[in-house]
């Protein structure tokens, strides 16, 4: 009897430690969009510093001309305001500093690690290569604080199969386990240009063993999630109407693939018609690995913390569900055991 009293209160302190040990106030974010993170001061930053007019003559325009309004149609109309943020980031210059003034400012927010997603094609307006803009965007993932990886982004397109399969190329060449380019992803109009017009690219990257993450299941809906499991992503960028088809939600849930999800994002674009019906917890109670993102915290005006906040106090999201879901995205993270032990050990034990 004693040695039961003994035990129960071991496992009683333990409990209190690990509870007390994870503060919550420690994010990841693993999709996330360059070109979709810049604030206002991190626009004007870059304008500034390349003698960039900016299209508005007041904060409060400029906000209008990079934020989403509240009634946005949807996701292509959300994609429109990527090309104010594009312009600044057509130099070498501007892509190095767009990377460290974003890290630097989800750092301050209390993002411990993060995976930083742009397409290098969308770079190459005023000269630079695409490899140009891999190494301007390398430059400014060394010179910030912050644990960070690099996602290259194919996108969705006419007339761009070229580019698509040069950046293939180039992640082949600049791949690393860590501190560096990790992954690929495709982006863009998914309900104008079908998943399954893409195998021919991931035929390729599996050849080559870049992992990847696909937008999948936003715009369109579960059978563009299921194209992408089968071409062999192991995430799926958004993946939020996987409830449309069982199957597909099984397939998910028995492959342990990992939903990137992003409730604000998916709001503005009408990924989810209406909020109340959203998804996410049902997804958590029945251990599909979901993760919580941002996906375009400049265009969406919001952070990280704002997006847990969000959760906790409409949906509930317990501290435990916290732990759950930022264990997710570690586990899910394309980085190595030996980062992803570190950041166990910041987000649970610091
Ligand atoms: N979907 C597709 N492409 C994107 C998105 C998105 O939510 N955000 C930025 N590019
Ligand atoms: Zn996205």
């Amino acid at each position: 009897m004693k040695k039961l009293k003994f035990f129960v209160s071991v496992i009683a302190l333990l409990c209190v430690i690990s509870c007390t040990a994870f503060a919550g106030d420690k994010y990841i974010d693993i999709h996330l969009h360059l070109d979709g993170a810049l604030t206002l001061d991190i626009a004007k930053k870059l304008a500034d510093l390349q003698n960039i007019k900016l299209p508005a003559s007041s904060d409060s325009e400029l906000e209008k001309l990079l934020t989403v309004p509240e009634d946005c149609k949807s996701l292509n109309e959300f994609l429109e305001r990527f090309a104010l943020p594009l312009t600044l980031m057509q130099t070498p210059e501007g892509l190095r500093e767009s990377v460290r003034l974003v890290l630097d400012n989800i750092k301050s927010q209390g993002v411990v690690y993060a995976e930083v997603r742009y397409a290098p094609q969308l770079h190459c307006d005023k000269g630079m290569t695409q490899e140009d803009a891999i190494k301007a965007a390398l430059e400014g993932l060394k010179e910030s604080s912050l644990k960070a990886n690099l996602i290259l982004c194919l996108m969705r397109g006419e007339g761009n199969d070229a580019a698509n399969f040069e950046t293939v190329e180039l992640a082949k060449k600049y791949l690393v386990q860590d501190g560096g380019v990790v992954a690929i992803d495709l982006a863009g109009a998914e309900a104008l240009f079908p998943t399954s017009d893409y195998a021919k690219f991931f035929e390729l990257a599996r050849s080559y063993n870049i992992p990847f993450t696909i937008h999948a299941g936003e715009a369109d809906g579960a059978q563009s999630v299921r194209d992408a499991i089968t071409f062999g992503a192991v995430r799926i960028g958004h993946g939020v109407r996987i409830y449309e088809s069982p199957d597909v939600e099984a397939l998910v849930k028995s492959k342990g693939i990992c939903l990137e999800l992003c409730p604000t994002s998916s709001r503005l674009t009408h990924a989810v018609e209406d909020m109340k019906n959203y998804p996410f917890m049902r997804y958590l109670h029945d251990e599909i690995r979901v993760t919580l993102n941002t996906d375009d915290m400049g265009i969406e005006n919001i952070t990280l913390a704002n997006e847990f906040k969000y959760m906790r106090e409409n949906f509930g999201l317990t501290h435990e569900d916290e732990r759950i879901i930022l264990n997710n995205a570690i586990n899910a993270a394309f980085t190595t055991d030996e980062v992803k032990e570190s950041l166990r050990k910041i987000i649970f034990e610091e």
